[in-house]
C-alpha cells in the first residue's frame, strides 16, 4: 500500500508482512494524515538480530570515522529541516517556527555528540597499584571505554525528532547500534529524521526504525534479550518498562510537575514572562513546562495580573499560522485536561479566563487560588493550563514542591542568590533553574529527573558516558 509509510531495517525500506497499518490523526484537522507499518514481533526480532550484527563491526570502526558520519547525517538534517518539520506540523500541531527549531536543534545536537565523543572516547585512566594497602607496584590498570551493544531508544511524541537523536547520537559515537521505535503522533517525521541518517550512508542495520502498536510490539521490544539498554522519554509506561526489563541499564526521563516559587522580592515582569513561556509553549506539553506557581500572597495579585496581561496576547489556532496555542495531541489528551479543569471548578478555583475549547484546541487557562485538595495541584495537564497557589512562606512552597511523586525540574524567582540557593538545595529535583522558566537545554546540560521523573542523568556527556561501560586491562608485572 503505497499509502503507508514504510519502516527501516538493514538500510531498506520496508512493508510490514502484517499488511496492517497504524493511523496517525492530525490533532488539528482530527482526520488520518498518515499511515505507518504495524511491525510484527517477527520483523522487530529480525532487526534486532541485524543491529547485533551491525554492532560488532561498528565498534571496531574508528571513532572518528563515526564521528565524520555523524556530522555528515546532521547536516543532512539540518538541510532537510523544512519537509521533516512539516511532518511535526501536521502530526503533533507543534507550530510551525517551534518545529524549525526542533530540526535544526537536533543537528547541532548529532554534531556535538560527535565532537564530545572523540574527546571524551579518546581518553582513559592509568592506575598503580600501590595506591592501596598491601601492594607493591607490580599491577598497571588501563581502562577504556566499551559500547554496549545493542540500544532501544523511545521517544515521546512532543520531540519525535529532538528526543530520538538525544538517544542516537551518543549511542552511535559511542560505538552502539541502535534501535528506534517513535511515537506514533510523529512516527513519519521519525522516519525522515532517520532518511537522513540513511542518505549518510551508515552501515546497514546499524540504525533501523520500527513502527507499530505498542500494544503489539512495545513490551516485546523492551523485554527482548538482545536489548542491552534502554532510552525512553514519555510518561508512567516508563516506570512500566523499568520493572520489566532485565538487566541492562535505563535511561528514563518520565513526567514532572514543575514548580515555580515566586518571592516577595522577584522581579515580577521577568518571572510573568517566564511563567507565559514556561507554562503555556507547545501549549503546556512538555516535561518541563511550568506545572504550578507557587506565589507569596503579598505579591500574588501583581503577579497574577502580569501573566493575565499576557495569556491575554497569546495567538490560539492552527499550528500552520505558527499560533502560540495549538490543538493537544489527541482527544483523550483533551479530555484529561478538561476533567483537570472541570475538578478545580468544582473545588472553587478563580478562572482567570472562561475555558474554552474546540475539538483539541484548548484556550490558554490561568487558575488562581488552587488549593492542594485540586487535582491540578499534583498532577500534570501536559496542556495550556496553569494553577497558581498562593503561599504565605517559603517552606510551603519548597514543601508542595517536595511531596510531588516527580521531581524534573523546578524554578525560583528572587533577586537574593543566597536565598535562591538555598531553596534550590532544598529543591527535591533534579535541576533548580534561578530566574527563569524549566528547560532541558543547552543540550549538553545534565538532564535527569528525581523520584518518578527519571533514572540516570541525560545531557549529551552523560549519554554517551551511560551508553558506554569501563573496559579495564591489568598488565601484571613479575
Ligand atoms: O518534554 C520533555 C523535554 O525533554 C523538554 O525539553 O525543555 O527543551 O522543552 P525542553
Amino acid at each position: 500500500d503505497g499509502d503507508v509509510y514504510k519502516y527501516y531495517a538493514d538500510g531498506q525500506w520496508k512493508v510490514s508482512s502484517s499488511g496492517k497499518s497504524v493511523p496517525i490523526i492530525n490533532p488539528s484537522t482530527r482526520i488520518t494524515q498518515f499511515k505507518v507499518q504495524a511491525c510484527t514481533q517477527e520483523e522487530v526480532n529480525r532487526v534486532i538480530e541485524s543491529a547485533k550484527t551491525a554492532q560488532k563491526a561498528w565498534a571496531k570502526t574508528p571513532i572518528w570515522k563515526r564521528a565524520e558520519l555523524l556530522h555528515k547525517a546532521a547536516a543532512i538534517l539540518k538541510e532537510h529541516k523544512t519537509p521533516i518539520a512539516e511532518c511535526l506540523v501536521k502530526e503533533i500541531a507543534k507550530p510551525a517556527k517551534d518545529a524549525l527549531s526542533e530540526v535544526v536543534r537536533s543537528g547541532d545536537l548529532v554534531s556535538y555528540c560527535a565532537e564530545e565523543g572523540v574527546r571524551i572516547l579518546g581518553e582513559g585512566k592509568f592506575l598503580v597499584s600501590d595506591s592501596f594497602p598491601g601492594n607493591d607496584r607490580t599491577k598497571y590498570c588501563l581502562t577504556s571505554k566499551i559500547p554496549l551493544g545493542v540500544v532501544l531508544a523511545i521517544p515521546p511524541f512532543n520531540y519525535p525528532v529532538n528526543l530520538a537523536v538525544s538517544k542516537i547520537g551518543p549511542a552511535l559515537i559511542a560505538g552502539n547500534s541502535l534501535v528506534l521505535k517513535p511515537p506514533t503522533q510523529g512516527a513519519v517525521a521519525a522516519l525522515h529524521m532517520v532518511h537522513c541518517f540513511h542518505l549518510a550512508d551508515f552501515p546497514k542495520g546499524l540504525i533501523s526504525c520500527v513502527t507499530g502498536k505498542g500494544s503489539e510490539i512495545g513490551d516485546f521490544l523492551t523485554m527482548h534479550p538482545a536489548v542491552n539498554c534502554i532510552s525512553f522519554t514519555g510518561g508512567d509506561t516508563g516506570i512500566a518498562i523499568s520493572k520489566k526489563a532485565g538487566m541492562i541499564p535505563l535511561q528514563m526521563e518520565l513526567g514532572g510537575k514543575d514548580a515555580c516559587i515566586v518571592l516577595e522580592d522577584a522581579d515580577l515582569d521577568l518571572a510573568a514572562a517566564s511563567i507565559v513561556k514556561g507554562g503555556f509553549s507547545y501549549s503546556g506539553q512538555r516535561c518541563t513546562a511550568v506545572k504550578v506557581v507557587l506565589v507569596m500572597e503579598s505579591v500574588a495579585d501583581t503577579l497574577v495580573k502580569k501573566v493575565n496581561d499576557k495569556v491575554a496576547k497569546l495567538t490560539v489556532g492552527l499550528p500552520e499560522n505558527d499560533c502560540d496555542i495549538t490543538p493537544v495531541v489527541t482527544e483523550s489528551s483533551a479530555n484529561f485536561i478538561e476533567g483537570l479543569v472541570i475538578d478545580a471548578k468544582q473545588k472553587g478555583a478563580t478562572f482567570c479566563q472562561e475555558y474554552k475549547r474546540d475539538g483539541n484546541l484548548i484556550w490558554p487557562l490561568l487558575l488562581d487560588n488552587v488549593r492542594p485538595d485540586m487535582r491540578i495541584a499534583w498532577e500534570e495537564p501536559f496542556g495550556p493550563v496553569v494553577p497558581v497557589i498562593r503561599i504565605t512562606s517559603v517552606e510551603e512552597g519548597i514543601n508542595h514542591c517536595n511531596a510531588s511523586n516527580f521531581g524534573l525540574q523546578g524554578c525560583v524567582f528572587t533577586r537574593d542568590i543566597n536565598k535562591a540557593i538555598m531553596i534550590s538545595d532544598a529543591m527535591e529535583t533534579g535541576t533548580v533553574q534561578i530566574n527563569s522558566a524549566p528547560a532541558r537545554g543547552p543540550d549538553h546540560f545534565p538532564f535527569q529527573g528525581l523520584k518518578d521523573s527519571g533514572i540516570g542523568s541525560q545531557g549529551i556527556t552523560n549519554s554517551i558516558n551511560m551508553m558506554t561501560k569501563i573496559k579495564s586491562t591489568v598488565i601484571n608485572l613479575p
